[in-house]
């Protein structure tokens, strides 16, 4: 590993992933199901229980912003999340932006021209462990299990791209909606809240079918829980109010790993078809696991009990060994590619961010991770950022707004 790393000279290296929607499988009916006959994406409703960016279907085009509040009390604080409610209900509404006169003060960044709000936006809104640091008297309801992300082993981090008070992520379909909902929000909140790290990213189509791929050219969300299974997502993903000591305000919420990983793709590259798919248990062009011909087969590793199909530290073995015990350690992922250039060292800025959302994020998340530790992909990628952060239950109406729980 040290090698390759080397070889790379130094330079902060990062990695992509793909995720979502596949044909036979329940992720690409919400998919369809989300698309309008015209093709033109849909709007999620923006009230419910739940934020809607959580199940639905990872979209093409994602920005992930992390900010630290910068309004200096508690009233600030709640008047940032009414601000933020306010314009994510707007923008996510599917309504035409306001015709702006010339001598007005625009309302709305115009870069969607008539179009304003259109488009199919999602914006998920969370909150880091620092927001509970006393600033803002909110210690005594911090979810249980929120904290500030570790260094793991393998681990490269900047912490510049690290942690933040807030994370808000907005996704659609189309590259300049997600932009166009990014400066709605800043402009808006100028003065509360200030960008601390951004990683914008996609997903690709299927190629050919199936899940898209992330760039390591490899199906990624196969084996995700099913989003319509409403008892896999109340055990593996909502948190519950009153349990594993939780504050009653946090039902309804989820806790997100957030993980910047780059991928060494130069070096990813020039190794054989047969070590990439050891490497992580699946066949590149189906998905399929080397236990299996399909996609959504599952792997079989009770017949494969000495590992000569699908080897013990393959990356499918060993963060889903799929045993009894095991079972409630999986999380929903939802990572997306990145393609950020070049580094200093002219080689490709390439990578994934790993997203998922967890009811208990010391049982899922960080188990796994450990369990991977060591593994043989660790020499094609390096984490450099991320966080963890607690995804605010819904807002359940016009009346609501988001972390409204928090200061009752
Ligand atoms: C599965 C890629 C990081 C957890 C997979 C699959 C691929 C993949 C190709 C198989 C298809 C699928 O079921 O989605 C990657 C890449 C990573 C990465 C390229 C880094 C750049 C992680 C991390 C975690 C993780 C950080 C959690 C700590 C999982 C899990 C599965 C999986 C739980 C499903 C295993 C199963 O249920 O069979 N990943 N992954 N992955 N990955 Fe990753």
């Amino acid at each position: 590993r040290r090698g390759f790393l080397g070889a790379l000279a130094g330079a902060a290296v990062a990695a992509p992933v793909g995720v979502a929607a596949a044909m036979a499988h329940p992720t690409a009916a919400d998919a369809a199901a989300a698309s309008s006959k015209n093709g033109t994406p849909a709007k999620f409703d923006f009230h419910g229980s739940h934020q809607a960016g959580i199940l639905a279907p990872v979209r093409r085009s994602t920005a992930l912003l992390a900010l630290d509040v910068t309004a200096a009390d508690r009233a600030g604080l709640q008047r940032l999340f009414q601000t933020i409610t306010e314009r994510a209900r707007f923008l996510t509404s599917g309504t035409a932006a306001p015709e702006v006169g010339i001598s007005t003060v625009p309302s709305d960044s115009g870069i969607l021209g008539p179009d304003g709000v259109a488009g199919g936006l999602t914006v998920t809104v969370g909150v880091g462990a620092s927001l509970f640091d006393g600033r803002f008297g909110l210690a005594s309801v911090k979810p249980a299990k929120l904290r500030t992300m570790e260094d793991f082993e393998d681990d490269a981090l900047d912490r510049s791209i690290c942690d933040g008070d807030l994370l808000i992520q907005l996704e659609a379909d189309d590259a300049d909606v997600v932009t166009h909902g990014v400066r709605e929000l800043l402009r808006a909140t100028r003065g509360d809240m200030q960008l601390r790290w951004r990683r914008d990213g996609f997903s690709s189509p299927p190629r050919p079918s199936g899940t898209p791929r992330n760039l390591m050219g490899f199906k990624d969300g196969t084996s995700n829980p099913l989003t319509s299974d409403a008892k896999a997502m109340k055990e593996l993903v909502w948190t519950h109010g009153g349990e594993n000591g939780e504050p009653a305000w946090v039902e309804g919420g989820s806790y997100l790993a957030v993980r910047v990983i780059r991928m060494l793709v130069e070096f990813w590259d020039r190794i054989g078809l047969d070590e990439q798919q050891q490497i992580f248990g699946r066949f590149r062009g189906s998905g399929a696991p080397l236990t299996g011909t399909k996609e959504f087969d599952d792997p079989h590793y009770e017949l494969d009990s000495t590992g000569a199909v699908i080897q013990f530290n393959a990356h499918i073995r060993l963060a889903n060994p799929r045993t009894a015990a095991t079972a409630n350690q999986r999380m929903l992922r939802r990572a997306f590619n990145y393609d950020a250039g070049v580094d200093a060292n002219g080689n490709l800025d390439q990578g994934l961010v790993f997203t998922a959302f967890n009811q208990d994020i010391e049982r899922q998340f960080v188990t796994v991770q450990k369990r991977l530790a060591g593994e043989p992909l660790v020499d094609y990628i390096s984490p450099i950022g991320g966080g963890y952060y607690f995804a605010l239950p819904g807002v359940k109406n016009a009346s609501d707004w988001f972390g409204k729980g928090l200061f009752a």
